[in-house]
């Protein structure tokens, strides 16, 4: 792949969904980009870009060549101290104050979530530590670029190793196991998730969630795009909301809309201004 096909295919990726591969990624790009070539039986770069910028096939092998350059790496609590921090600090600060005013309205996004370790661990957790839940208005919203991986998220079906971060009572209370070593997340927890596909680089026009969670997604994203993804969530959250980022992501230098609340090795950010 010569650089002036590498910039072409980069400039198209980031334009699209705000993935950016630096050069030294090039190897990767190369590598999904000959699967598909070959997939759609084309033996050039460039008339492959030709195909994919030229109308509506075009458009939907562009979201199938999306899909097929996302890192999907999850699991169920990831970063453990970040899901004591939601329950100890974060849901407990906002149910005091929602139930002083009668609102028992609860959403939370998780934005860019995998195949569903996430927003089933999120469910898990307001499960577990809000009282009388059935009582509440609650619903996670749980988006990614991905149709392969949402299938796969909203199947809600994984084998054991898919099962990592979860301990063994957690496992034997909200799964069922079946002859095949497949385990089903619980319908209470399936039923508080929904679905979406939705590319980060838009708004989707939502607003009033109490939380969202983007972690390990910003880290594919360059500066400019990470600054103005933080600014649509900052839109899109209630005030005082509060927002989860992966343990190498940070928000300085992107925003100073939030800050930064510590407990116990997890990093949250609420929503000042
Ligand atoms: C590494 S996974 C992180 C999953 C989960 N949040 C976690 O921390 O375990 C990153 C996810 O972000 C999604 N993603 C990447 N770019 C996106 C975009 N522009 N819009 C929506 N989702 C995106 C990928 O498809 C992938 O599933």
């Amino acid at each position: 792949m010569t650089s002036e096909d590498f910039n072409l295919f980069r400039t198209l990726i980031y334009d699209t969904c705000g993935i950016d591969f630096q050069p030294d990624k090039s190897f990767l790009l190369e590598a999904r980009l000959r699967k598909r070539m070959q997939q759609c039986n084309i033996s050039t770069y460039i008339k492959y870009y030709q195909y994919l910028t030229r109308g509506l096939v075009g458009a939907q092998e562009l979201i199938v060549l999306v899909d097929s350059i996302t890192i999907n790496e999850t699991n169920f609590f990831r970063n453990r101290p970040q899901f004591e921090l939601l329950v100890t600090v974060v849901l407990s600060e906002l149910i005091a104050k929602k139930k002083q005013t009668g609102n028992r309205r609860l959403r939370i996004w998780s934005a860019g979530c995998s195949s569903g370790q996430e927003p089933y661990s999120i469910a898990i957790s307001l499960l577990e530590n809000i009282p009388f839940i059935d009582l509440w208005d609650v619903k996670i919203l749980a988006s990614d670029i991905s149709l392969r991986i949402l299938e796969v998220a909203e199947a809600g079906r994984y084998l054991e190793p898919q099962l990592r971060g979860l301990k063994q009572e957690e496992k034997d209370k909200y799964f069922f196991k079946n002859n095949n070593d497949e385990y089903f997340i619980n319908e209470r927890v399936k039923k508080l998730v929904a679905f979406d596909y939705h590319n980060l680089k838009h708004d989707n026009g939502l607003r009033g969630f109490d939380i969202i969670f983007c972690r390990n997604v910003m880290i594919y994203f360059d500066q400019i795009g990470c600054s103005k993804l933080v600014d649509r969530f900052a839109n899109s959250l209630i005030p005082g909301g509060y927002i989860f980022i992966g343990h190498a992501e940070t928000l300085k230098g992107l925003s100073t809309r939030f800050k930064m609340i510590y407990h116990n090795k997890g990093i949250a950010y609420r929503k000042e201004s």
